[in-house]
């Protein structure tokens, strides 16, 4: 299975990846947590990336496109991946396709998660990651269990100042990347309110999977 999840900040991509992963035995690729890895590594891109970051504003393609298409030709995505947060522009959607055709693979499911823009900043602004593990909770919606809460983190791009500016990015630059698979017969749409279970039922059963974690 080679699948992409695509939907605007905070919209879950992240917690159904999660628990998709299990379903499917794939790798989950999100290049917001690549990215995050290398400004916490200090590396040059991670320095570069960093202020792109902070701002919400995204990391130019050049670099983006170069660190996910590296990853996906990795042994262990040879049966399949599951992209998070890759492609969020038309040129990165091309870049894409054109490495999917040069290994003679394609993309099986491009999953977009709907969710309406005024739940939005609720979603971001109460997110906590759990720095050893990856899991990620929400203070209201997913609250942490309390022997762990000490250690949870804020991610930086978390602000409500930042927020906005991702939101504005997804709608100038990400959505319109929707007609794009839509067009080519593998986009299914998924409505992203309700809780996570919810959701993750919604997206087996438009995946024609059984939901098993
Ligand atoms: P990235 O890390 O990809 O962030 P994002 O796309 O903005 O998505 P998020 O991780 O914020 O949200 P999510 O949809 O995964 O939601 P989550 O499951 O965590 O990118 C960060 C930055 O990196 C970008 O701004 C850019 O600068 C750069 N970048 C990354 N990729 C790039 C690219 N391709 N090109 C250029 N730049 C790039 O859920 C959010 C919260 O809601 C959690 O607290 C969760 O517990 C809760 N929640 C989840 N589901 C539900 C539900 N159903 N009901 C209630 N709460 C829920």
């Amino acid at each position: 299975m080679r699948m992409i999840l695509i939907g605007p900040p905070g919209a879950g991509k992240g917690t159904q990846a999660e628990s998709l992963v299990g379903s499917f035995k794939i790798p989950h690729i999100s290049s917001g947590d690549m990215l995050r890895g290398a400004v916490k590594a200090g590396t040059e891109l991670g320095l570069l990336a960093d202020r792109y970051m902070k701002a919400g504003d995204l990391v130019p393609d050049e670099v983006v496109i170069g660190m996910i298409i590296e990853r996906i030709g990795a042994a262990d995505c040879a049966r399949g991946f599951m992209l998070d947060g890759f492609p969020r522009t038309r040129p990165q959607a091309e870049a894409l396709d054109a490495a999917l055709k040069a290994a003679r693979v394609s993309l099986d499911a491009v999953v977009l998660i709907e969710v309406p823009d005024g739940l939005i900043l609720e979603r971001i602004t109460g997110r906590r990651s759990d720095p050893e593990t990856g899991a990620i909770y929400h203070l209201k919606f997913k609250p942490p269990p309390p022997e762990l809460e000490g250690r949870l983190v804020q991610r930086k791009d978390d602000t409500a100042e930042a927020c906005v500016a991702r939101l504005d990015k997804y709608h100038r630059e990400t959505a319109p990347i929707v007609p794009f698979y839509e067009g080519a017969g593998v986009l299914v749409r998924v409505d992203g309110v309700g809780s996570p279970d919810e959701v993750f039922v919604r997206i087996s059963a438009a995946l024609g999977a059984a939901p098993a974690r």
